[in-house]
């Protein structure tokens, strides 16, 4: 296992665009492995392939529930449906940031697992929030412009 360096906020990659996927050999598998250690050495939901300096569209999620854990390769979405809901939102590539976004409830995503099979999810939800968002990453887009005017908060932790 192995923690990579996290881009933060003012890094230019967090603004480029991912490139496909094409074979999905050891390496991807381990930046799969590697991103999910990151995710999780940061408490993390979700982590996108730019986030550790990768522009490939590679995304991670875990919504430490036991079943919302996985890696997905080139996922793109297929539906936005539901309302437009007004969600609390935060990302590992701006600590301590945080702010309201608007996401669909709802989600079809489509996609391809570690071993290459094609995959279609439907989620809702915070699942829902977090696809968006770590697709959204893949588009060079963050949560950051998205925060709905007045929302925003920087909140640290207490000092030691
Ligand atoms: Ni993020």
């Amino acid at each position: 296992m192995a923690i990579r360096n996290l881009r933060e906020e003012g890094d230019e990659i967090l603004k480029k665009i991912s490139r496909k996927i094409d074979v999905i050999d050891d390496r991807i598998k381990t930046l799969a492995e590697d991103m999910f250690d990151t995710m999780h050495k940061y408490d993390g939901l979700g982590l996108a392939g730019v986030q550790v300096g990768v522009l490939k569209r590679i995304i991670v999620i875990d919504l430490y529930d036991g079943e919302s854990k996985f890696a997905l390769i080139n996922p793109e979405i297929v539906s936005l449906e539901g309302n437009i809901v007004e969600v609390e939102e935060g990302c590992l590539s701006y600590p301590y940031q945080f702010g309201k976004v608007r996401r669909y409830e709802k989600v079809k995503v489509k996609a391809q697992d570690l071993d290459g099979n094609n995959v279609t999810l439907e989620a809702e939800g915070l699942l829902a929030q977090a696809l968006q968002h770590e697709i959204d990453h893949l588009n060079g887009e963050t949560f950051k412009e998205k925060i709905i005017p007045g929302t925003f908060e920087v909140i640290k932790p207490e000092e030691q």
